[in-house]
């Protein structure tokens, strides 16, 4: 099967690419890429200068099958990030059994064969059961398909398990994840500590708490060269502490939300739960700080940590709901929006953190470029067009994001996979 993609507008920062050229897909791989081809294709598409960027991948998604699946499933995730512009997601094991052995990651993987539309890649828990206390990592959960270890949603309290897990990684080549929080600063806390949550007496997570262990992560890698990768960072603090570990040439890596960098803790005064989320939303200047990281290169990713929760458990009110963000379907329109349009991040940094960073995070040499021989996984937009969010036109089994009416100037008009269209917009 041939397919040939006319008069796209190819952006590939990490192979210096942006600029008008037609792109031959064949048996499920990058063919050719020339101004101009004329080849007989089995189709062809006239892209007409829509934006055609290599497939976008989330390093921090959670899709919670198994055991959560009133939230989402393996398969009803996969169409949401298909329709989210994503062409690869990594799962977090915070699922029930949680993903802390070669059965389950085994399972994943085979049921993201048979359902999944995107490649889905799982990542493993760091210590068994997420509990923090025994390792978990293990060679034979990289064979069965592991691609990077995190306990997310819960920190790695133990320093000195942390190291073993950083040592690890290194040996079986795979990323360590931390979700970075102090759990004894946290307990209780519902929103930002500060102005909003003394507003509105409620408990705080201070920043402090995600600070203190971002600087432990930092000083371990340091001190034993060894690789960690920060999850969704939210704070001035912890930019600060990742500016000093790239001077210091530490190997550090981070990851931003979408809602870390468009929302406020401000947000919370209307204390709509839709808007409660673990690292919570923090005050303009970390916004700010956090941006500026983006633009620096000291935070390389930018990943959703989708999070579905029912509407159900989203209506117990502020105190008593979950924590989490539907992240996959309003990313990229809401980013192309606030910060694309606006000027503030051009279209090549966004495909930087979005594909081409992650890409280089997790080794995947056929992944995250527009290179001839490569897979033809790949993002087209349109940055003309605009997205309304909605309820109906969602395709998470949950609506818990705080964009519901929005609507966004820009828009994923096709995600393709290994070559097939997997998701296309409706006129
Ligand atoms: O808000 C969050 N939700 N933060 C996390 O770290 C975990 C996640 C979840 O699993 O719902």
């Amino acid at each position: 099967m041939k397919l040939l993609l006319k008069k796209g507008r190819l952006i590939d920062p990490g192979e210096n690419i942006d600029g008008l050229f037609d792109l031959l897909i064949a048996e499920g791989k990058i063919a050719e890429i020339k101004p101009q081809l004329s080849i007989e294709a089995d189709s062809e598409i006239n892209l007409n200068g829509l934006i055609v960027s290599p497939g976008l991948i989330d390093l921090h998604t959670h899709l919670r099958e198994p055991g959560f699946e009133s939230k989402e499933t393996i398969a009803t995730g996969a169409r949401t990030a298909a329709r989210g512009g994503f062409t690869t997601i990594c799962c977090m094991p915070n699922t029930n059994p949680v993903n802390d052995s070669p059965e389950i990651t085994s399972l994943i993987k085979e049921k993201a064969r048979k359902e999944g539309l995107v490649n889905i890649l799982p990542i493993g828990a760091i210590s068994q059961g997420e509990k923090g206390e025994h390792l978990a990592i293990s060679a034979e959960m990289v064979a069965a398909g592991a691609v990077g270890f995190s306990d997310d949603g819960q920190p790695v309290s133990n320093a000195r398990l942390m190291k073993e897990a950083m040592e690890k990684g290194a040996e079986l080549r795979v990323p360590i994840i931390d979700h970075c929080e102090e759990k004894t600063l946290t307990e209780g806390g519902i929103i930002n500590e500060g102005r909003i949550s003394k507003m509105l007496g409620l408990k705080g997570i201070p920043a402090a708490a995600e600070e203190i262990m971002v600087a432990r992560d930092i000083i371990l890698a340091k001190t034993y060269g060894l690789p960690v990768h920060l999850a969704h960072i939210s704070t001035k603090g912890s930019v600060e502490l990742l500016r000093w570990a790239k001077e210091n040439r530490v190997p550090v890596s981070a990851e931003v939300t979408p809602h870390h960098l468009l929302l406020s803790e401000d947000a919370l005064l209307s204390r709509d739960p839709n808007y409660k989320v673990n690292p919570p939303l923090r005050t303009e200047e970390d916004i700010q700080a956090v941006r500026r990281a983006v633009k620096e290169g000291w935070i390389q990713v930018i990943a959703t940590d989708h999070a579905p929760h029912t509407e159900k458990e989203k209506s117990l009110g502020l105190e008593r709901a979950p924590f989490g963000i539907n992240g996959l379907e309003t990313a990229v329109p809401a980013l192309l929006d606030r910060l694309v349009r606006t000027g503030e991040f051009s279209l090549k940094l966004l495909i930087m953190a979005m594909s081409v960073a992650p890409a280089r995070i997790l080794r995947l040499s056929n992944k995250g470029c527009l290179r001839v021989g490569a897979d033809a996984d790949l993002t087209i937009l349109d940055l003309n067009r605009s997205t309304t969010i909605t309820k109906e036109n969602f395709q998470s089994k949950s609506p818990n994001t705080p964009y519901l009416g929005a609507r966004f100037q820009g828009a994923i008009t096709m995600t393709l996979v290994e070559g097939k269209i997997v998701y296309q917009v409706k006129d």
